[in-house]
């Protein structure tokens, strides 16, 4: 189908099928998206390492390559959770086989054995298109099951990386447990920790109807080929191949089977391809899914470059070969935005452009971007460059600083994570979500918030230290220096400094965020003590501030409360009559407290500067030997919009030793001075 969407009018020009039409009346943009994803499947529950950051290229020619990047990772002390292999490590290309030269099956066993012990994963590429090869037990396993798509009672022949395949129907019952069996094949011989679902629009370098040519070879170079070399012929007999209005599929001069698979080819039941195109990658996502969760009753990861309505419920999403220009850099963040809202909301892009070869300061930029997408992963095309985060110092110090940050916000983003699961809110959100009365901010993709108040303001222009954001009405605070303080009453456009290796990050008002203290793999990190940062609106003598956290055994299949292996808290806080008061409402506390994990500061901003903190009391008890307790007031900066400038202070309790699965409240008093 074509949309038109024309500011009041949608126009849908479509080649055929039945419409039944769903309004998900809101009224909040949250709300829309709780009512749409409780329709089309809530968001896939996601592992906590996957939030960590993914390192990937396609040519990583042979495993010490890859052994080489992970040492360099670890030598430039930048955080890496999952290193990721292409289709390098197969044999002639073909899904689930192993290159027995470049990628040995012991070498790559001790490899995973010693990444493993770390907490790294390991993520591998796999394509819809088994090759045509009689000596390969897949293909075979795949005839004698007769899993494929069929034109003319035949299975419907194609191209892709190995040369000749076909495509698995994935809408056939029998497809999905030969798909299953050869999942937990490999995972015998290599255990990955997810897969990775590529070219599944189904992408094809052939179109119509082809044969394998006789005596006729392929091109052969050193690195892939996309031409097609196979025989065919085009297909335009029925309307399924050449329907009378042309769609703009590939430009309108395309046939609508153009590279994919014949709109007239058959799948299970005699359902056409012109009517099950869209689902393909779906539907293997699906398949995927159940073949990952079957294997070790672990929560499975997949990463699906084709969508459907309702893919979130089974993967999550990158865009697609972007390229690394600049004006690429920015639209990844409407994309990753849409993809949100489309109940996909573990989404980012490939860091630095997939190709060509990005400029070391737009690769500065991009890693402070991409350092908050939900979703974060450096990949390359396998003719660019290598483009790692330490290629470069200036990239690797913008990396340690924007990814360092990322592994603080771990459990932030997690608990975000949980609340996509559980109501669709998108991870990475557009300012109007949260501002939905402001309507300057109605359109902007230039600044994103991760959940409902932290602004990401990244600089998207080469040859800039400066970047001009937009702040709704109230109180920001720069994460990256709490000291820095915006505020309005109206909303303000604010001119910020940001050097090379500054992101400007901004926390908003009446929020209580769940920080850790990083390091260089989740499963560090996330056993570090935490910090709540709470941000009154500045300088108000009565407020509030709220947050919360999920966190859970995240090999769990499931992602719920009540199992015994998770832990969700609500955090408050007020101020009232100089009193503040600071509190958590654990519902259930079971594994934060077998964890051992445990609060260690709590950071107070926006009080009103003429106090003085006084008369601290941890669970009703006053505390007298104050010497492991340190209360300090730091000095902010505030921008008004024509009010006055308030003082205010940051109260930091530090030293603390509360349990994070334990209710605890703090108190004192905020006294007038002298
Ligand atoms: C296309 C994918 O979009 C890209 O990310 C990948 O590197 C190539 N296929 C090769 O597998």
């Amino acid at each position: 189908m074509d949309v038109f969407y024309r500011g009041t009018s949608l126009t849908y020009k479509v080649i055929g099928g039945v419409f039944d039409f769903y309004f998900f009346a809101g009224p909040t943009p949250l709300g829309v998206i709780d009512q749409y994803t409780s329709f089309v499947g809530r968001p896939a529950p996601m592992p906590y390492w996957s939030l960590g950051f993914h390192q990937c290229r396609w040519g990583y020619h042979n495993l010490s390559v890859v052994e080489d990047v992970v040492a360099n990772y670890q030598k430039a002390q930048i955080p890496l959770d999952v290193i990721w292999n292409d289709d390098d490590h197969m044999d002639g290309h073909k899904d689930f086989t192993l290159n027995p030269i470049n990628y040995p099956h012991s070498k790559l066993s001790a490899f995973l054995d010693k990444i493993h012990s770390i907490g790294m994963k390991y993520i591998v590429l796999i394509d819809p298109g088994i090759a045509v090869n009689s000596s390969y037990g897949v293909y075979q396993r795949g005839i004698s099951n007769d899993v494929f798509i069929k034109y003319e009672d035949e299975p419907y022949l194609a191209q892709v990386w190995p040369g000749a395949v076909y495509f698995p129907d994935f809408l056939n019952p029998k497809t999905v447990s030969w798909w299953g069996d050869e999942i937990r094949r490999f995972h015998e011989l290599v255990p990955v920790d997810g897969l990775w679902i590529d070219m599944n629009e189904a992408s094809n370098f052939c179109s119509g109807k082809c044969t394998i040519p006789k005596g006729k070879q392929c091109p052969t170079g050193t690195g892939p080929g996309w031409d097609c070399c196979l025989d065919c012929k085009n297909i335009t007999k029925t309307r399924w191949d050449a329907p009378p209005y042309k769609i703009n599929a590939s430009g309108l001069q395309k046939p609508v089977g153009f590279k994919t698979i014949a709109t007239s080819a058959v799948h299970y039941n005699g359902v056409l391809e012109y009517d099950a195109h869209s689902l393909y990658g779906f539907s293997q996502s699906i398949a995927t899914h159940k073949a990952l969760q079957g294997l070790e009753g672990k929560r499975p990861f997949i990463l699906s470059r084709s969508t459907y309505v309702g893919s979130g419920q089974y993967a999550a999403h990158w865009t697609g070969d972007n390229q690394g220009t600049w004006e690429n850099l920015r639209y990844s963040i409407s994309t990753m935005l849409n993809f949100g809202i489309f109940g996909v909301p573990m989404v980012g892009s490939d860091i630095c452009g997939f190709y060509p070869q990005p400029t070391e300061e737009l690769c500065n930029r991009w890693i402070e971007v991409g350092a908050f997408y939900p979703f974060s992963r450096d990949h390359a095309n396998y003719y660019s460059p290598r483009q790692e985060l330490y290629q470069w110092e200036s990239v690797a110090e913008s990396a340690r600083n924007a990814l360092g940050m990322r592994y603080k916000l771990l459990p932030y983003l997690y608990t975000l994570n949980y609340e996509a699961h559980i109501s669709g809110a998108p991870i990475a959100r557009p300012l109007f979500f949260s501002f939905p009365t402001y309507t300057e901010v109605y359109g902007l993709s230039t600044q994103f918030l991760l959940g409902s108040s932290l602004m990401v303001s990244p600089v998207l222009e080469q040859g800039k230290s400066e970047v001009t954001a937009l702040f709704p009405p109230g109180s920001w605070y720069s994460l990256f220096d709490i000291t820095q303080t915006i505020t309005s009453k109206g909303g303000l456009k604010v001119t910020l400094d940001a050097p090379l290796h500054v992101v400007n990050v901004h926390l908003y008002q009446n929020t209580i965020l769940p920080m850790q203290q990083g390091g260089m793999i989740s499963k560090e990190a996330r056993k570090t003590p935490f910090n709540l940062i709470v941000t009154f609106p500045a300088g108000v003598s009565d407020g509030e501030a709220r947050g919360n956290l999920f966190i859970d055994d995240d090999e769990l299949p499931e992602m719920k409360l009540g199992n015994g292996y998770s832990t969700y808290i609500d955090f408050y806080a007020t101020v009232a009559k100089g009193t503040v008061k600071v509190w958590s409402e654990v519902q259930e506390g079971k594994f934060a407290l077998a964890q051992g994990l445990y609060i260690e500061k709590i950071s107070v901003l926006g009080l009103d500067g003429s106090g003085q903190a006084s008369a601290l009391e941890i669970d009703g008890k006053p505390v007298t030997n104050a010497s492991n307790i340190e209360l300090s007031t730091t000095k902010q900066n505030v921008l008004e919009d024509g009010g006055d400038k308030v003082k205010i202070v940051m109260v930091e309790i530090k030293d603390l030793s509360l349990d994070v699965g334990k209710n605890f409240a703090i108190t004192w008093n905020m006294g007038t001075k002298g």
